[in-house]
């Protein structure tokens, strides 16, 4: 996925999260979210992946120019991994990883994706987590989760949509949709209704 999308989904984020006071979308705002780590580690990330994937297009192809292509674009794949986990707090992704769109990342400190774990969209996540392996195998998370701080969320478990994670869980089973998990490891503490 390109930027230009994720730069529009994080504007409405980070505008209804944070930009109190301005009534309407204006320079200020964007000035503000371009600066923010939370939209800067969001979009790198992708860059990341996006260079690394180049990269491999051309593996197994000969020739001086494809090996330049290749490398060339693994370099630069690595550089803006780097320039993330440098300036932006830490954040570790696997190029591997696939994110979709809509990601909101509330605090980027001691973040990893895994491996080939799978993120649908409008994913929210605090500071600290780990979806990552166990096995040798990566989570799935479903649509609208919301994964609180310090929470691991390991292996070949899918978190269904519109759930939960609390503060510093374990999960290594499957998560129902539109349920609230909390612990070590992950047991259900309740049921999301309409009213939250
Ligand atoms: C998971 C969470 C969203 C649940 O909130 P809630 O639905 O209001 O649940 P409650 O606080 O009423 O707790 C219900 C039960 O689950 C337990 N529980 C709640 N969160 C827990 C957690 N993270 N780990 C273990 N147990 C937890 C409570 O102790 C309580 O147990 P009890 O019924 O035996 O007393 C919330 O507790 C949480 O973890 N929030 C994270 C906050 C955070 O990360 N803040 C930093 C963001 S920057």
């Amino acid at each position: 996925m390109g930027s230009g999308s994720e730069c529009k989904s994080l504007l409405q984020a980070f505008y209804y999260d944070e930009v109190d006071g301005i009534k309407k979308f204006g320079f200020e705002a964007i000035f503000r979210f371009l600066l923010s780590p939370r939209y800067q580690a969001a979009v790198l990330l992708r860059w990341q992946r996006i260079f690394y994937l180049r990269s491999n297009k051309y593996l197994g192809k000969k020739g001086k120019i494809n090996a330049h292509v290749r490398n060339i674009n693994y370099f630069l794949s690595q550089l803006v991994h780097r320039i993330n986990f440098t300036f932006n707090g830490g954040i570790d992704v696997s190029p591997l990883a696939q994110i979709g769109r809509y990601l909101f990342i509330t605090s980027p400190a001691g973040i990893t994706f895994g491996g080939t774990c799978v993120i649908s969209e409008h994913l929210i996540i605090h500071q600290g987590v780990n979806i990552g392996e166990r096995n040798g195998k990566f989570p799935t998370i479903g649509n609208n989760v919301h994964v609180y701080s310090g929470a691991h969320v390991l292996g070949d478990v899918n978190v269904g949509d519109n759930s939960m994670i609390g503060a510093m869980t374990l999960v290594i089973k499957d998560v129902d949709p539109g349920t609230v998990v909390a612990g070590i490891p992950a047991k259900t503490i309740r049921v999301i209704t309409d009213k939250g």
